[in-house]
């Protein structure tokens, strides 16, 4: 059973500055709601119970974002409209624990700092640049693993020229939306990539992983990469599979892509 998440958020935001200085762009609006809470409600519906926030002191307004606030509490006491958005934050306080990335190496070593915490087999990994709507994306990846035994990633195909933006994924089977993964490479140049599929930030990753990740060496862009302990523990024989998810990506990893994914959303 996949029932714990871990959510990286130590990011410095660099690709929004300055904008993130101050405000982590996680807890910018999309919608009616922050990027957290969608990934946080996405997690809710896939039957996770425990979420490990990995977050930085420069980061630490996300943990006051969820902390009970009494003196605002007693302030609105009367208000029940008021009282009612923020006890939906309590429902999420519950399943959170923060855990501190306090020096930033990477998405790999982000993952690496919950080691001590995962228990079971296999856990989920949200990247909350990467927002999926209509169809809950963790949601498929956790039946695929439970069809199949194996780790999952999300993708979908992308276009020539951001192929060097993802890790990459190839494959020696395909049958309908799931493929039989047996290859990972992070942002290769098009010419060295083994297919157009992109992996996009929902992970099903087997506790092995951490093995890899204690002994990985800085990869692309000098970072611990996720994508390069993927692929060693493909190696050592992990069954990857990709899905082809179904629901509607919106990209918000750049200033571009979140403005586009704020004027597409529209009140969803
Ligand atoms: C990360 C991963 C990459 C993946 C991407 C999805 O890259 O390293 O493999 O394809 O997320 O958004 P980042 O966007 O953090 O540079």
């Amino acid at each position: 059973m996949i029932t714990q998440a871990i959510i990286p958020l130590a990011g410095l935001g660099t690709r929004m500055l300055p904008l993130t200085k101050a405000f982590p762009k996680e807890l910018w609006p999309l919608g009616k709601t922050s990027i957290l809470e969608r990934v946080l409600k996405e997690c809710d519906e896939a039957g996770i119970k425990e979420v490990f926030l990995v977050i930085s002191k420069r980061k630490s307004i996300i943990k006051k974002y969820f902390d009970n606030d009494h003196e605002l509490e007693n302030k609105i006491l009367n208000n029940k409209k008021a009282i009612k958005k923020i006890n939906i934050l309590k429902k999420y306080q519950k399943k959170i624990k923060f855990v501190y990335q306090n020096s930033a190496k990477g998405l790999g070593d982000a993952v690496n700092v919950c080691r001590k915490k995962i228990k079971s087999d296999h856990f989920l990994l949200i990247l909350p640049d990467d927002i999926i709507i209509k169809k809950n994306c963790s949601r498929e990846l956790v039946s695929i693993h439970k069809a199949n035994k194996s780790s999952v990633v999300a993708t979908k195909i992308v276009q020539k020229k951001d192929v060097d933006r993802y890790g990459i994924l190839g494959f020696s089977k395909k049958n309908k939306s799931i493929l039989d993964i047996n290859k990972f490479v992070e942002k290769p140049k098009i010419s060295l990539a083994p297919s157009k599929y992109a992996i996009i930030g929902r992970y099903i990753l087997s506790k092995k992983i951490f093995k890899f990740l204690n002994k990985s060496k800085k990869g692309k862009h000098g970072e611990v990469q996720i994508t390069d302990a993927m692929n060693e523990l493909l190696i050592s024989g992990e069954k990857f599979n990709g899905s082809i998810f179904k629901g509607s990506y919106l990209d918000c990893g750049t200033m571009d892509g979140y403005i586009e994914s704020f004027n597409k959303i529209g009140n969803y």
